[in-house]
């Protein structure tokens, strides 16, 4: 799947966003470096600091399927700038793959973004 057809995944899964309280769509579609795609909306809840991100649910769809190994992640909304991964996002998407593509697109154009967007990410060795 192309990068094209990746963007159009993610508007797709924007579709089915759950958003009754900010109103505001989020799709993301995620390649995997076997050429899988696994897509995720933003899901909101009542108890607002439970709504999880579409891009975080991408990669636990993925990793549910056994898949770590990620090339490129599209990110579609209806926002004036492309939107970019929020950093609990950034976070996740770094613990698998330092190297990834971020194609950020409205619904007008995209943008694409190299990894260092993800860098500066929480990296410390833990003392177990
Ligand atoms: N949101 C995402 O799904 N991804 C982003 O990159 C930015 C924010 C969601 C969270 C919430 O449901 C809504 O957008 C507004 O913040």
């Amino acid at each position: 799947m192309n990068v094209d057809d990746l963007i159009t995944a993610a508007r797709e899964a924007r579709e089915n966003a759950y958003v009754p309280y900010s109103k505001f769509k989020v799709g993301a579609a995620l390649r995997t470096a076997s050429g899988r795609v696994f897509r995720g909306c933003n899901v909101e809840n009542l108890s607002f600091g439970l709504t999880i991100c579409a891009e975080r649910n991408a990669v636990f769809a993925a990793v549910a399927a056994g898949e770590t190994q990620f090339e490129t992640i599209a990110v579609v909304a209806d926002s004036v700038q492309p939107v970019t991964p929020c950093g609990a996002c950034r976070q996740v998407l770094i613990e698998f793959s330092s190297d990834l593509q971020v194609v950020s697109a409205n619904l007008q154009r995209a943008s694409r973004l190299r990894q260092s967007i993800l860098q500066k990410a929480f990296a410390g060795e833990l003392a177990v």
